[in-house]
């Protein structure tokens, strides 16, 4: 019996694949010459799936999955610590009531479904029967239950297609679906671009913009802060999973996010090698035309000003005369410092900017905060050759910097290990040159709180041993930096001399 079980969807999915190459050609694959592998997988994938075993063997990636889904099949791989994630193929209908996502299937619950109990012949209990109920929240930060308990739990569930519970479709998408939640510890940029905007560049680039964003736990102040990318992302907008109650159909769907570390895209394992770069490319064009916009009302603005009957005022056309006549002979290399208020700010950060203009950059500080516009940001960014800021959620734009630009990172007493992770790194993977200054304590506001010998100041890792909550309140809520700018300047000399020659030589190819 076992046996004939495992052989039997087996031989279904040669047949799925030789009826469906259509489908699977329009996604883009060439099925001929992955047919070999492809076997391979496909016993692998529908044996582990049919029968809940090896989850790694089951998704070697989303599109190998879906191509070789069996219609009519839920299977989740729940293999990873930071997601879990759901596919379905066939028909799928929302109920977003029931917070859950139908999938119909023509499929006895015999065969393929071994484990569904239950006999072969047809009654009216057994119509309505569940062939299968998966539970997700689809949001990457699986192992920290109380965020995930912020998130909505969808229900995947597979009934008969003859099920009288089988509701109409309001609105027919031609399109997978991707479902995620924008719950959890969204509203700080780490979070919003590690937790969903890079999973979900990972999950849905290779759709090419024919798929539709089915967002659980939607807030109108995320999309409108996100948009742009989403834009780039999917054709068509998004739905409101719990505010839409209407039936949206699609033909298959993907419920969760794939991650791969932290703030970062792994190429090994993207379809097409897709690198961080790629994904700044992405946000290049998605921020394109909001730029684009601001640039126009800029210069409306200026042109306003001018037929006012005013001239344009001397100050700005002398600094445009000045700095066309840089453009002419050298390019300042134009660092940006990111600001913060409240804890972990930089006390002297004008003896800073002041010692930035002597070496010979064009300085520009930005303090920005929730509502500030990413379009702005990134325009800031995007033109800088060096970042400096203090270890932060706000360094999570970093990802704004163009790849072979400088960051440099001012790490706090008792940040060490975060800021590498969570910035350092990435960095790194962005094609950025890094630069991680660790403080000394006499640089640190703890210095004038603590004797000299204190654990808190000399052995930060005794302290993190207590708790993440002494990490916090000592050493990310209650502590500024103040620069020996002695010892700051080498790292800003360096950088300079890095942009100069770069920016000099990028527009002087010749010389
Ligand atoms: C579905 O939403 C509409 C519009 O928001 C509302 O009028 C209707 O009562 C809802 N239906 C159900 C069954 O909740
Ligand atoms: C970002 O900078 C590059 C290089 O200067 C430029 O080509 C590109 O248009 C900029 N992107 C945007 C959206 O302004």
């Amino acid at each position: 019996m076992v046996q004939y079980q495992r052989y039997n969807p087996w031989k279904k999915g040669v047949e799925y694949e030789t009826e469906d190459g259509e489908s699977q050609n329009s996604l883009g694959f060439n099925k001929i010459s992955t047919r070999p592998r492809f076997l391979h997988l496909l016993f692998l994938f529908l044996f582990s799936c049919s029968l809940l075993l090896v989850p790694q063997f089951c998704f070697p990636s989303n599109f190998l999955l879906l191509l070789f889904l069996n219609a009519g099949t839920i299977c989740c791989d729940r293999s990873s610590i930071r997601f879990d994630i759901c596919f379905m193929k066939g028909d799928v209908r929302t109920h977003s009531l029931s917070s859950s996502i139908y999938l119909y299937t023509s499929r006895n619950s015999n065969g393929l479904m071994d484990y569904v109990p239950g006999p072969n012949k047809e009654d009216e209990e057994n119509k309505e029967e569940e062939i299968q109920h998966e539970k997700i929240r689809p949001y990457s930060r699986k192992w920290e239950k109380s965020t995930m308990d912020t998130v909505s739990e969808l229900h995947l569930i597979s009934k008969r297609k003859d099920s009288g519970s089988r509701h109409q479709c309001d609105v027919k998408h031609g399109v997978p679906a991707i479902f995620f939640s924008t719950e959890g510890f969204t509203g700080n940029a780490f979070h919003d671009f590690n937790d969903v905007i890079l999973p979900l560049y990972i999950t849905s680039q290779h759709f090419n913009k024919r798929v539709v964003f089915v967002i659980a736990d939607y807030h109108d102040w995320w999309y409108s802060k996100f948009g742009d990318i989403l834009k780039v992302l999917s054709d068509y907008p998004p739905v409101d999973f719990s505010g839409d109650n209407r039936t949206h159909c699609f033909p298959e769907a993907i419920v969760g996010l794939r991650i791969h570390d932290d703030l970062t895209v792994d190429p090994s394992l993207m379809e097409g090698g897709k690198s961080m770069k790629d994904f700044h490319d992405l946000l290049d064009r998605a921020y394109r035309p909001r730029i684009k916009g601001i640039i126009e009302e800029e210069e409306k603005r200026e042109a306003r000003r001018n037929s006012k009957g005013k001239h344009p005022s001397p100050r700005s056309s002398e600094n445009k005369a000045k700095r066309e006549q840089k453009w002419d002979l050298i390019k300042k290399p134009k660092l940006a410092i990111m600001s913060r208020k409240g804890s972990r700010a930089i006390t002297n950060e004008n003896l800073l900017v002041k010692m930035a203009e002597q070496i010979g950059f064009e300085v520009e500080v930005l303090r920005p905060d929730r509502t500030t516009e990413l379009a702005k940001i990134y325009r800031m960014l995007n033109s800088s050759d060096v970042l400096v800021g203090v270890h932060g959620a706000a360094m999570t734009h970093l990802l704004f910097l163009r790849p072979s630009k400088v960051f440099i990172q001012v790490i706090p007493l008792g940040t060490e290990w975060a800021a590498e992770t969570y910035h350092g790194e990435p960095a790194v993977k962005l094609g950025l040159k890094y630069i991680g200054y660790k403080i000394l304590p006499s640089e640190s506001s703890l210095y004038d709180e603590y004797e000299k010998d204190d654990p808190v100041l000399n052995d930060p890792n005794s302290v993190h041993k207590k708790g993440w909550e002494f990490t916090k309140k000592i050493y990310l809520d209650h502590q500024n930096v103040r620069l020996n700018l002695k010892r700051f300047r080498k790292q800003l000399v360096q950088a300079y001399d890095y942009s100069f020659a770069k920016k000099n030589q990028d527009n002087n190819p010749q010389s």
